[in-house]
């Protein structure tokens, strides 16, 4: 057999569905696997859905080409299917295909992963874009099935949303690769008005500000939950105090929402980067501008996806090239998969790894904590799940253990732990306005921010 990998598009069905209503009229069975010495089988093969490739590789390059891709940012593309065409296939067979129309951001991508991983079939230089529908050495077929399906066709878009890597032949999925869409995070940003209404119940300066803003101009139905003000009172000043104590003065907070921290700090003079997704970036910018006459010049709030290596990159030219960071989240991670939090936590090693600094983040929630606050807030969890999908217990570290062996595999190393306990003296909700039960104080005890940073 003729092991290969390949490296194809893969379509949701929504996109397939489209391509299929262009086969299904055709009664024979179709047949998208090329002739050559080593396919026996070819209709048994056939178990690739339709798609056009990227490029392919020898079985042995299996580990290397899967870590190169792994560290790949892959593009949302939209290709256009402009005409049905035939080509010359292996073994004087004839290629029926769908023909892709240019498309500068395929070429380029594909140009990426040629420096890569080249693999010279797929030299972008001589190579062109086209998704098979059938391949036959009867070439009279062929131009019957053309004529068939060209009777009614008509020019269509297909978007591309994923990619997967395959075992051919037969064809084994080995990794599919997603397309990081900001529309599939943004789902989780009506919980920043969640986290904000707590703060009104707090002595931190503009929050009551920044949520009268919220409660004008967002209409997102939230349950909000005035209970919540201990815990996240308690985060956000235990935070604040690793933050200071360690001396670092330039800041790249992720997933910031609504909070004041980037403004405060940025007024104390440090170098302050917020990034969230784009839409709260834009109401972040317009609250600020309305309670504050002088916002900072070294205040940036850059929108942006946690998830997206270019967007890394993308604040770079916002931080001072010679400074540690103090990379801060709180709220972002528990909404993710591992998967999703292994990308985070990478660019996060990738910034820290070049300026140095620490992460400070109370996003590693494990399900101890989860169970607490069920108890303290029996409907929060069940409302949060209202707001966004994304809340899943699935999601949530085991123990402490979990946590230092998933991000000691990315390469950091946990160097403190701190339970919000800690900042029980310091709370207004709980010692000026009485926002408390023993309930509540379990989640304080349960809940933790740690510190990490690169091992050396
Ligand atoms: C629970 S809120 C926390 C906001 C803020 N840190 C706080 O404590 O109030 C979650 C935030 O994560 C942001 N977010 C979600 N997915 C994101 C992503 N992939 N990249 C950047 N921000 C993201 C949301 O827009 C939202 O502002």
């Amino acid at each position: 057999m003729n092991k290969r990998i390949t490296f194809v598009s893969a379509f949701d069905d929504r996109n397939m569905e489209k391509i299929e209503s262009c086969t299904k009229k055709i009664k024979e069975k179709l047949c998208k696997v090329p002739f050559g010495k080593n396919v026996d089988n070819r209709i048994e093969m056939d178990t690739l859905p339709y798609h056009f490739t990227l490029s392919a590789w020898d079985i042995e390059d299996e580990k290397n080409v899967k870590k190169a891709l792994s560290q790949m940012e892959f593009p949302k593309l939209k290709i256009s299917i402009n005409n049905i065409e035939i080509m010359k296939g292996k073994e004087n067979s004839y290629v029926l295909y769908f023909n892709i129309k240019e498309n500068e951001k395929l070429k380029l991508f594909q140009k990426k992963l040629y420096q890569i991983l080249p693999s010279e079939r797929y030299n972008p230089e001589n190579y062109h874009f086209h998704i098979t529908i059938h391949i036959d050495k009867d070439y009279k077929k062929i131009l019957s099935i053309k004529e068939k399906i060209l009777q009614d066709f008509k020019p269509f878009e297909l978007e591309v949303t994923s990619f997967g890597l395959y075992e051919i032949y037969p064809a084994k999925l080995i990794k599919q690769f997603n397309i990081i869409n900001d529309n599939d995070y943004e789902e989780i940003s009506p919980t920043a008005i969640v986290t904000s209404y707590p703060r009104v119940f707090t002595d931190i300066p503009y929050e009551k500000e920044i949520y009268n803003w919220l409660e004008k101009h967002c209409n997102e139905e939230v349950t909000l939950n005035k209970m919540l003000a201990p815990e996240i009172e308690a985060r956000y000043k235990l935070i604040n105090k690793l933050l200071n104590k360690s001396n670092i003065k330039q800041v790249l907070e992720l997933a910031s929402g609504y909070s004041s921290r980037g403004l405060i700090y940025s007024q104390k003079g440090y170098n302050y980067i917020e990034l969230d997704l784009e839409k709260v970036v834009k109401n972040k910018r317009e609250i600020l501008n309305g309670i504050e006459s002088d916002i900072p010049k070294n205040l940036n709030i850059i929108s942006g996806n946690a998830l997206r290596k270019d967007d890394f990159k993308k604040l770079e030219s916002y931080l001072k090239p010679k400074e540690e960071i103090a990379v801060i989240n709180e709220g972002l991670l528990r909404y993710l998969t591992f998967d999703e939090k292994k990308i985070v936590a990478q660019n996060i090693y990738n910034l820290l790894s070049k300026y140095g600094g620490i992460w400070i983040t109370c996003d590693v929630t494990p399900k101890k904590f989860i169970d607490s606050q069920d108890k303290a807030l029996p409907n929060f969890n069940n409302n949060l799940s209202l707001i966004t999908s994304r809340n899943n217990l699935n999601d949530r570290f085991e123990d402490i253990n979990h946590i230092k062996n998933f991000f000691g595999n990315i390469g950091f190393e946990l160097i403190e732990i701190h339970k919000f306990k800690e900042m029980r003296d310091e709370l207004y909700s709980v010692n000026k306005l009485n926002i408390f039960d023993e309930k509540i104080e379990k989640t304080l005890e349960d809940a933790i921010v740690v510190v990490m940073k690169v091992k050396n």
